[in-house]
C-alpha cells in the first residue's frame, strides 16, 4: 500500500483578457466577453474544475488588447456557478488590503465561500507607471506582497485588528462580516503568483498556495522542496500549483501539429516585447531564478511558460503525466486551453476519467506513472 494523495484539483486560466493564452495568430475560438466566460465556468465546473484564475492587467500589451478587471469578473463568474471556486488576481500597490479584504469578504457571503485570490506581485512596469504608482525594486515588491496577505489575513480573522508596516497600517479595523469559514478554511484562500527565492520564501512564510510557471520534472521538484523548506520553518504548510497549457487530441500527432501551428503563428514583436518586459522585472533578483529567467522564444508564446509541463498528446499521455506530477507533491493543475469551450469538455470526457482510475491505481502501488512519450 503506498501513501495516499489527495486526488489532483484543477483550476482554469479565466480568459478575461482577449487574444487568449497565447501570443499567436494562430485562429482561436476563445472569447474574452462575459457571455462566453459564463458559459465556460459552468461547463468548467461540469467537467471537473474546482477553481478558475482571473487575470489582473490594466492595460494593453504584449496582446490581450481589451482586459476586463479580476475582482468583478471574478464575482459575476462566482454568481454564475453553484460549485466554482473564482481566484481573482490583485497587485499589491494598487489596492488597500483592508479595503480588498472587505470587497473579498462580501464576495465571499455572496457566493457561500467560494471567494478566493491570487497575489501577484507584477512585471509590468508600464502599467504602474501609466497610474502614477511607484515601480519598486525586485525584492521590495514581494516585502510589500508579504504585508499585504499579512493584513488580508489579519482583516479576515480578527477583531479590531491592527497592523504597522513599512506600505500598510491598520489600527482597529474591524472588518463586519467575516468571510465564512469552513473546515480548513479559516478565511478566503489566499494563492500566490511567482517563482523567485524571495516568492518562494514568502510563500513557506504566508501564502496558502504557490503558483508555480509551467515547468518540467525536475523543475517541479527544486520549487516544491524549497518551498516547503520555508513552509516547514515557519510551521506551515504550502500547497502548490502547477501551469500547464493542455493541448489534448485523439493522436499525439494532431496535439503536436496543433503546438507546432501556434508556434509558428506567433507574433515575434509581442513575444519580443513580453520577453524583454518580464526579464527586466526580473533582472534585480539577481540568481536567475525568477519566472521566465530561461525561457526560450517557444516557451513564450504562452504568458506562463505553459507548454513546459507537456500536457500535450493523448488524453491517456497526458493523464499518466499529470498524475506522475502529482507524486512529486504537486495539488494542483492550473490550466490554459486554445479552444476553451470545446476542450474544457473534451478534458472532462476523455482526460479526467484516466486521471481519476491512475490515481486509485497509483495510491494502491499499482501504477505505472511515468509519462508515456510525451
Ligand atoms: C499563476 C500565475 C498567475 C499570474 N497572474 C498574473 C496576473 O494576472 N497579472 C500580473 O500582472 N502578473 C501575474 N503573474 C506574474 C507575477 O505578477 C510576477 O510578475 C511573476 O510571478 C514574476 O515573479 P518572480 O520574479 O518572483 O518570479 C502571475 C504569475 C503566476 C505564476
Amino acid at each position: 500500500m503506498s501513501e495516499q494523495l489527495d486526488p489532483l484539483k484543477f483550476a482554469y486560466w479565466v480568459p478575461n483578457v482577449s487574444g487568449g493564452l497565447v501570443v499567436s495568430d494562430i485562429e482561436q475560438r476563445t472569447d474574452w466577453s462575459y457571455e462566453y466566460n459564463r458559459k465556460l465556468a459552468v461547463l468548467a465546473e461540469d467537467n471537473g474544475f474546482e477553481y478558475a484564475l482571473s487575470q489582473v492587467r490594466y492595460m494593453a500589451s504584449y496582446g490581450a488588447a481589451y482586459q476586463q478587471e479580476s475582482t468583478s469578473f471574478s464575482l459575476a463568474l462566482l454568481l454564475a456557478t453553484q460549485r466554482l471556486k473564482v481566484i481573482a488576481a490583485v497587485h499589491p500597490g494598487l489596492w488597500h488590503p483592508g479595503v480588498l479584504a472587505k470587497l473579498v469578504a462580501t464576495a465571499d457571503h455572496l457566493s457561500d465561500g467560494r471567494a478566493a485570490v491570487n497575489v501577484v506581485s507584477g512585471w509590468f512596469k508600464g502599467e504602474f507607471t501609466a497610474l502614477g504608482e511607484p515601480w519598486l525594486e525586485h525584492d521590495e515588491r514581494y516585502r510589500r506582497s508579504e504585508e499585504f496577505i499579512r493584513v488580508l489575513r489579519a482583516s479576515w480573522t480578527e477583531d479590531e485588528a491592527q497592523f504597522a508596516g513599512d506600505f500598510y497600517r491598520l489600527r482597529g479595523y474591524d472588518l463586519k462580516p467575516k468571510p465564512l469559514t469552513g473546515p480548513g478554511r479559516p478565511h478566503p484562500e489566499i494563492f500566490q503568483g511567482g517563482n523567485s527565492t524571495a516568492a518562494r520564501a514568502m510563500a513557506g512564510r504566508v501564502s496558502d498556495w504557490y503558483f508555480s510557471n509551467g515547468k518540467d520534472f525536475d523543475g517541479v521538484t527544486e520549487q516544491i522542496a524549497e518551498v516547503n523548506a520555508s513552509a516547514h520553518a515557519h510551521g506551515r504548510t504550502v500547497r502548490f500549483g502547477l501551469n500547464g497549457f493542455l493541448i489534448a487530441r485523439d493522436t499525439e500527432a494532431e496535439a503536436k501539429e496543433t503546438l507546432r501551428e501556434i508556434v509558428a503563428k506567433a507574433n515575434p514583436d509581442a513575444v519580443r516585447g513580453f520577453r524583454d518586459a518580464v526579464q527586466q522585472a526580473g533582472s534585480s533578483t539577481g540568481d536567475g531564478k525568477g519566472m521566465w529567467a530561461d525561457s526560450s522564444f517557444d516557451d513564450l508564446v504562452q504568458y506562463n511558460d505553459g507548454f513546459r509541463s507537456k500536457l500535450i498528446g493523448t488524453p491517456e499521455q497526458i493523464a499518466h503525466r499529470l498524475v506522475a506530477y502529482r507524486k512529486l507533491g504537486v495539488n494542483l493543475a492550473l490550466l490554459g486551453f486554445l479552444h476553451y469551450h470545446e476542450e474544457v469538455e473534451y478534458f472532462g470526457k476523455h482526460v479526467l476519467p484516466i486521471v481519476r482510475a491512475l490515481e486509485l491505481e497509483a495510491d494502491r502501488g499499482a501504477a505505472t506513472v511515468e509519462p508515456l512519450g510525451v
